[in-house]
């Protein structure tokens, strides 16, 4: 039953970022990556001694973060739900032996082993995920962790007009979350909450990183 209704969220929230924003998205927000990394992102990351051994770029679209993270990762395992932004980087990616890529049912990780990696990472994806969406992912974030391991997740900060509001009328799509309840649900999953960080996205305080690590 849990199972079902999981999928029909996936189904409607999750499938919305393939091909048919090649242009639109993909190819526009590469074109702003390096500015994020720089701004936004390293910044960040430099702060908390992150081991780059084995990193999960997860929900990774068509590859501009692990552009960022090939300068710093010995290892990285590409996650997505989307088959058409997977052939993408399966092509795109087809020379790099330190790079694999792995489908995911939209709310599991259950293709990645547990205690495997040194560092989760996800940028520009989490913000537009459904409150059961990503409360469903934390635990499975922590199970792929080593113990010591960190996650650095951008997520949505935004809740005005409540949780059952259609995201797409949210400013920049940004699904219902806080700082506060990802910060519950982290905790929840294992987590120790290091660092969240409020960010501006066009609207003050939009956005947060929030840096977590496995005990
Ligand atoms: C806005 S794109 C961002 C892609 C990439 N992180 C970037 O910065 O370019 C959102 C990505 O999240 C993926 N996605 C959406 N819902 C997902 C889910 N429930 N589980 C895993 N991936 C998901 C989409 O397929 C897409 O690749």
């Amino acid at each position: 039953m849990l199972f079902k209704s999981m999928q029909n969220i996936v189904k409607k929230n999750s499938l919305l970022w393939g091909e048919e924003v090649a242009e639109t998205y993909h190819a526009a927000a590469a074109r702003c990556m390096q500015e994020n990394w720089d701004a936004i992102i390293f910044p960040l990351l430099q702060k908390h001694s992150i081991d780059y051994s084995d990193v999960v770029d997860f929900a990774c679209g068509y590859g501009r973060n692990t552009d960022m993270l090939l300068n710093h990762a010995r290892s990285i395992t590409m996650v997505d739900v989307n088959e058409h932004n997977l052939d993408y980087c399966r092509n795109k990616y087809a020379d790099h032996q330190s790079v694999s890529i792995v489908g995911c049912n939209g709310y599991t990780l259950e293709e990645l082993s547990e205690n495997r990696f040194s560092f989760f990472y996800t940028f520009d994806s989490v913000v537009h995920f459904p409150p059961e969406i990503v409360r469903s992912y934390l635990p499975e974030m922590h199970r792929v962790l080593k113990n010591g391991g960190y996650a650095f997740v951008h997520h949505s900060n935004y809740t005005a007009g409540g949780k059952d509001k259609d995201f797409r009328k949210n400013p920049h799509w940004r699904n219902y979350m806080s700082a506060e309840l990802f910060a519950d649900y982290a905790k929840g999953a294992g987590f120790n909450v290091i660092e969240q960080s409020l960010i501006d996205w066009e609207v003050v305080n939009l956005d947060c990183c929030t840096i977590l690590q496995k005990p």
